[in-house]
């Protein structure tokens, strides 16, 4: 069992959403969350599944963290509703099956801080370094996700740009890290990016 964490956070300030949504637009980005989830199972917080286009994504089961086990899912044969870590580490225990951990802030604090065996083996992290769009209220932050990324974890690859984003992935120090998951990340993000060592 692989658990794997994506973002996209915006240089400087770490800012991954505002307003519900993500303060800049790059499909190139998109896309590679979207190659990198296909097919697998995805946990994400109730606000980022309500920011979802459709609330949806095609042929990924969704896990729905929220305290509210009445929360109305849009497609109940392919989403679940879970209220905690225990939860999703029972249904891990069940079937070993890999899960990837897409945000938003809440939910990375929680999985990067958290109980240890749900701690992602591996993160992706992707920096946006563009201007952000207008917003108004709070962003959302991950500085703590990323405090917890730079002391625990090891970069392991190259900077791979495209479109004001440079991604890289990170393994944590001392963890075995399924070979298979990872040439598969990598190959994605060396689609259609220029590959940079710094
Ligand atoms: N740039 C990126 O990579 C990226 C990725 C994902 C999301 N985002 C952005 O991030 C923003 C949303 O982030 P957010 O932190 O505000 O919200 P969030 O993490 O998406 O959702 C927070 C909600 O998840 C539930 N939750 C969180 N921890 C829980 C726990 N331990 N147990 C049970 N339920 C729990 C609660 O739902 P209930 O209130 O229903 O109980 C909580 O209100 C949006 O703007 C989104 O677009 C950006």
């Amino acid at each position: 069992m692989t658990i794997v964490a994506m973002w996209c956070r915006h240089n400087g300030d770490d800012i991954i959403g505002a307003n519900g949504g993500i303060p800049w637009n790059v499909s190139s980005d998109s896309q590679h969350f979207y190659d990198v989830v296909a097919g697998q199972t995805v946990v994400m917080g109730r606000k980022t599944y309500e920011s979802l286009p459709g609330q949806t994504i095609a042929g990924c089961p969704i896990w729905v963290l929220t305290a509210n086990r009445a929360y109305e899912l849009t497609d109940a044969a392919m989403h679940r509703i879970v209220t905690g870590q225990r939860e999703i580490a029972n249904l891990l225990d069940e079937d070993g099956r890999d899960l990837y951990i897409a945000g938003g802030a809440a939910v990375y604090a929680l999985f990067m801080t958290g109980k240890e065996k749900l701690k992602p083996q591996i993160v992706v992290d992707c920096v946006y370094y563009g201007e952000l769009t207008e917003y108004g209220g709070a962003a959302a932050k991950i500085t703590d996700s990323v405090a917890v990324l730079q002391k625990s974890y090891r970069r392991i690859t190259p900077f791979y740009e495209a479109d004001k984003v440079r991604s890289t992935v990170w393994i944590r120090k001392g963890e075995f890290v399924e070979q298979s998951v990872l040439k598969r990340i990598v190959k994605i993000l060396e689609r259609d990016t220029t590959v940079c060592a710094e």
